[in-house]
């Protein structure tokens, strides 16, 4: 069996997860895909049923990010055997380990487990801050053991994946088309326009940001070495004051499914 990584992880909690879980299953990773690069989400991909999959993907409003819709398109599987992860940040994730199973389910892949993992929120670092922590990674990695011996079972002896979610998806609100500002403080490192996952950051003039492709992902933000980018808004302050007085003081745990 060969195990692969498919994965968006702007903010890099997503991609911690599948490395714990893959780094303690019986075989050696022979593909990663990592999505938040631009250019990888043009591949078209074919797995077949010696392959093992771990998709995983950040919660985006309850949902998956909807941005990765016309990627997953590319990608078919072939009876080949699937583990889906979903990171959020503290808040719920709703319905989307169900729409990330769903559509992949609906694309040749079995599903075997999946979870719903916590990392700190793209938007503050004052909500499940430096999660995903020793505690997470650790049953990140006590998953990756029991999906082996999953793996071993005969494929009439698996249960059908059963995962919390419903249909109809939780509604989408339009898009908004706020962007982060950049202050003097940059010092024209490049990092953010490098690391972009919709490539929304002009190279040039790093202060120079598309609306229409950004999707508030933050990664500029937490990848800022001098912290010269922020979301400068009335609205986006209401919601991180949400955030913070609601959720930093409580701490969700993983949930798994087989
Ligand atoms: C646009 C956006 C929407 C989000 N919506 C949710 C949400 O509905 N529930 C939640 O708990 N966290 C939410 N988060 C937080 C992320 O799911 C969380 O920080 C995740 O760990 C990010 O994954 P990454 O580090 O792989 O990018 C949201 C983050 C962003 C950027
Ligand atoms: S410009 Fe937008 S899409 Fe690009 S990294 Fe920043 S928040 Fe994410
Ligand atoms: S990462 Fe920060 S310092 Fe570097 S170019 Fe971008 S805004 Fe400027």
């Amino acid at each position: 069996m060969n195990l692969n990584l498919l994965y968006f992880s702007p903010t890099g909690t997503t991609e911690k997860i599948l490395e714990s879980v893959s780094g303690a299953m019986d075989y050696p990773v022979k593909n990663t895909y990592d999505l938040t690069r631009s250019e990888n989400r043009e591949k078209h991909i074919t797995f077949s049923d010696e392959d093992i999959v771990i998709v995983g993907v950040p919660v985006y409003a309850g949902r998956i990010p909807q941005i990765l819709l016309p990627s997953f398109e590319k990608i078919q599987g072939k009876a080949t055997k699937a583990i889906f992860i979903v990171l959020y940040g503290n808040r719920d994730y709703d319905d989307a380990l169900l729409e990330l199973k769903n559509r992949f389910e609906e694309r040749g892949f079995i599903g075997i487990a999946a979870g719903a993992f916590i990392g700190e929120h793209s938007y503050t670092t004052k909500v499940a801050t430096d999660r995903p922590d020793q505690g997470d990674l650790a049953i990140a990695k006590a998953f990756g053991k029991e999906i082996n011996s999953k793996l071993e079972q005969r494929q009439e002896n698996l249960s059908e994946l059963v995962v919390k979610g419903s249909f109809p998806y939780k509604a989408l609100n339009a898009a908004s088309k706020l962007v982060p500002t950049t202050d003097d403080t940059c010092i024209d490192c490049g990092i953010c326009a490098k690391f972009c996952p919709m490539d929304a950051i002009n190279p040039l003039n790093v202060k120079e940001i598309d609306a229409e492709k950004c999707i508030r992902c933050c990664s500029c933000i937490k990848k800022c070495p001098t912290q010269s980018k922020q979301f400068v808004n009335e609205n986006i302050d209401k919601i991180i004051t949400m955030l913070e007085s609601n959720l930093s003081n409580v701490r969700k745990e993983v949930e798994l499914f087989f």
